[in-house]
């Protein structure tokens, strides 16, 4: 097994579902019973549409859905053996941008308009090292500016965040989230709104970075390639349940369950020529018209009424290779594998 050390994982979820209490008659179920681990140095990937709960899961361990709303019914978050769901507000404190940083979509919500880069950047130190003397948290901000690559980091480190493009603003982020020297970095699409080039200039930095500080990730998107470059393992999501879970290769060359499948023939490959690509039909539920049973059941051909019924138990496709899905059972032992 990839995903453990000799203490076990470094984050390993259970089971966990999370509900938004919308008024006081009604209840939404945005993830349901997911549970999944991450290994020291690994990178975990999140995948599926954009509404299928992978944003949800994720604020999740750190405490970031909106308090006032959010129900944690079921479920633990544990974190160096402490469940995040169950700890006090101080000691999450304390982990949130120490331990476990996070990385969203749009950079400019993490910064504050009002301070210089270099400003937030010595923050993050300051969270990390408390005592640290400012000339040597201002060093070690320069450096982690040079080490995203930014040309000119003293210039950088004065100006204001609106001043920067998006990529420039990324990598920033990047930078701050890596000078606490967490142990888990969650990134939320971090590349979604970047254009081509940058995004890949910025995944090849992620990677160089994980290489250096063995940190362990949890990198959110809904782009197979994406995924395909970074994640040693891959969780697929679809209307707040974990569908298939497995390493990213094997899930890749061999899925199991039909949203995955769907999703892989969806996508271009590298030698695309222009042909029409098959699409799933229809789209991502809105959590009040959730189907019951298999979220999936009203998108996918193979269903049956049994899947209109429960979820599935989820099923050993090969090793650390798990899939829920009732057509499963019916393709017997090589799962539809030839
Ligand atoms: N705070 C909230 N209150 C109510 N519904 C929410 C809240 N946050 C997310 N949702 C809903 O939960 C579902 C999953 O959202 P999300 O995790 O953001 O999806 P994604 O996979 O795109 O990240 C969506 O239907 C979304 O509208
Ligand atoms: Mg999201």
């Amino acid at each position: 097994m990839t995903n453990t050390t000799d203490n076990g994982p470094l984050l390993e979820v259970r089971n966990l579902s999370v509900d938004f209490r919308i008024d006081r008659k009604t209840i939404l179920h945005a993830v349901r019973e997911v549970s999944f681990t991450v290994g020291s140095g690994e990178t975990l990937g999140i995948l599926g549409e954009s509404g299928c709960g992978k944003s949800v899961t994720c604020m999740s361990i750190l405490q970031l859905n909106p308090a006032r709303t959010t129900i944690y019914p079921a479920g633990e978050i544990l974190f160096e053996g402490k469940d995040l769901l169950r700890i006090s507000p101080k000691e999450m404190q304390h982990i949130r941008g120490n331990r476990v940083s996070m990385i969203f979509q749009e950079p400019m919500t993490a910064m504050n308009p009002l301070y210089t880069i270099g400003t937030q950047l010595m923050e993050a130190v300051r969270l990390h090292r408390p005592g640290i003397a400012k000339a040597e948290a201002r060093e070690l901000v320069l450096e982690a500016i040079a080490s995203v690559r930014i040309p000119n980091p003293d210039r950088i480190f004065d100006t204001y965040p609106f001043a920067l493009s998006g990529g420039m603003l990324q990598r920033c982020m990047i930078a701050m989230a890596m000078l606490a020297r967490p142990k888990l970095l969650i990134c939320d699409e971090p590349t979604t709104a970047l254009d081509v080039t940058i995004q890949a200039q910025v995944l090849e930095l992620m990677n160089e970075l994980k290489e250096k500080e063995k940190t362990s990730i949890i990198f959110v998107t809904h782009d197979l390639g994406v995924i395909n470059e970074m994640a040693d393992r891959v969780m697929v999501m679809y209307g707040g349940r974990k569908c298939e879970e497995g390493e990213t290769a094997e899930v890749f060359l061999h899925p199991a369950h039909p949203y995955t499948k769907g999703l892989i023939a969806s996508h271009p490959s590298p030698d695309y020529t222009g042909r029409r690509l098959p699409t799933i039909p229809g789209g991502v539920p809105s959590l009040k018209d959730m189907p019951k049973g298999c979220p999936f059941n009203n998108r996918c051909s193979l269903a049956t009424e049994k899947c209109a019924g429960t979820f599935p138990e989820y099923r050993e496709i090969s090793e650390d290779h798990l899939a829920g899905c009732f057509a499963l059972e019916q393709q017997g032992e090589n799962h539809g594998r030839v």
